[in-house]
């Protein structure tokens, strides 16, 4: 698709869902009703939030380049261009609204452990780690420069007990997951194709438990990602989904019938 042609598509998603989503108003479920009290529609600051806005001023001015290797789908991880730290943090790192979501949620549903796929320069790694950083995190990452900036935040805002495995997700997911044995939650951050979305949801998903929780990034970026949302938020084993546009949530509850929800956040 074109570039055009995909602005559009993600334009015509985003008014679809201002048309469509709710408030805690709308949710019936109590375990939904509290994570919009407690996650969505929740104005509570915590001092994590203070920290990582700081690095996010400070390395927003950053000139210093860096190399960065496309790794979609099938390329050849050439390297072949280079970005800004600045750019990066202003343009690659998920927005401070949803960083504080992803914070939140590991704050409200206490994950045993947090995985994610696509460090790229550490600010998502830090908001779920700075909400429980005593549960083991992995972070994987295909491009060891992008790794190496993400390491030295790591390092700067004391969150260095995150393990960052880096290689193509292909070879670096399985054992991960091996090392974590149980996944209480995940986000997923890379390679937003259908076909890869669906592979890490299917190898994710022997991980998990009634506990867990799987968070897919940008769900209406582009048909494809959309197509994988539909299929995994309609699949049999996801009790809860819950679509905020950018990110989709799902949930394993066990004893609760399935329901899917378009949520709005404040
Ligand atoms: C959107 S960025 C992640 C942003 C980060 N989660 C944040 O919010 O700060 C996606 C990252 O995934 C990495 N990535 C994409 N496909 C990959 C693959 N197949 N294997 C390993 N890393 C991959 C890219 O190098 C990039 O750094």
């Amino acid at each position: 698709m074109s570039t055009l042609g995909k602005k559009l598509f993600q334009v015509k998603e985003f008014l679809l869902f201002q048309l469509k989503a709710g408030t805690k108003h709308s949710v019936h479920s109590p375990f939904v009703f509290e994570l919009c009290e407690r996650v969505f529609e929740d104005a509570r600051s915590f001092h994590g939030f203070l920290e990582i806005a700081a690095l996010r001023k400070q390395r927003s001015a950053e000139t210093g380049k860096v190399k960065i290797i496309e790794l979609g789908a099938g390329s050849k991880h050439n390297i072949d261009k280079e970005r800004s730290v600045g750019d990066l943090v202003k343009h690659v790192a998920i927005p401070e609204k949803y960083g504080k979501v992803l914070f939140k949620l590991v704050d409200v549903l206490q994950p045993c452990s947090i995985l994610e796929m696509g460090t790229s320069i550490g600010f998502s790694g830090l908001y779920l780690h700075k909400a429980k950083p005593s549960a083991p995190m992995i972070s994987l990452e295909g491009n060891p420069f992008v790794a190496h900036i993400a390491k030295q935040h790591f390092d700067q805002l004391d969150a260095n007990t995150i393990t960052i495995n880096v290689g193509d997700f292909s070879a670096t997911l399985g054992e991960s997951l091996e090392s974590l044995k149980n996944v209480g939650l995940a986000f997923i951050d890379g390679n937003h194709t259908y076909a890869a979305t669906i592979e890490y949801f299917e190898k994710i998903l022997p991980y998990t438990d009634e506990h867990s929780c799987i968070i897919f990034h940008d769900i209406h970026w582009s048909e494809g990602m959309r197509r994988a949302w539909d299929e995994i938020s309609g699949d049999s084993r996801v009790v809860f989904s819950i679509d905020l546009f950018e990110m989709g949530l799902i949930f394993f509850n066990k004893g609760v019938p399935k329901q899917h929800f378009l949520l709005k956040v404040k």
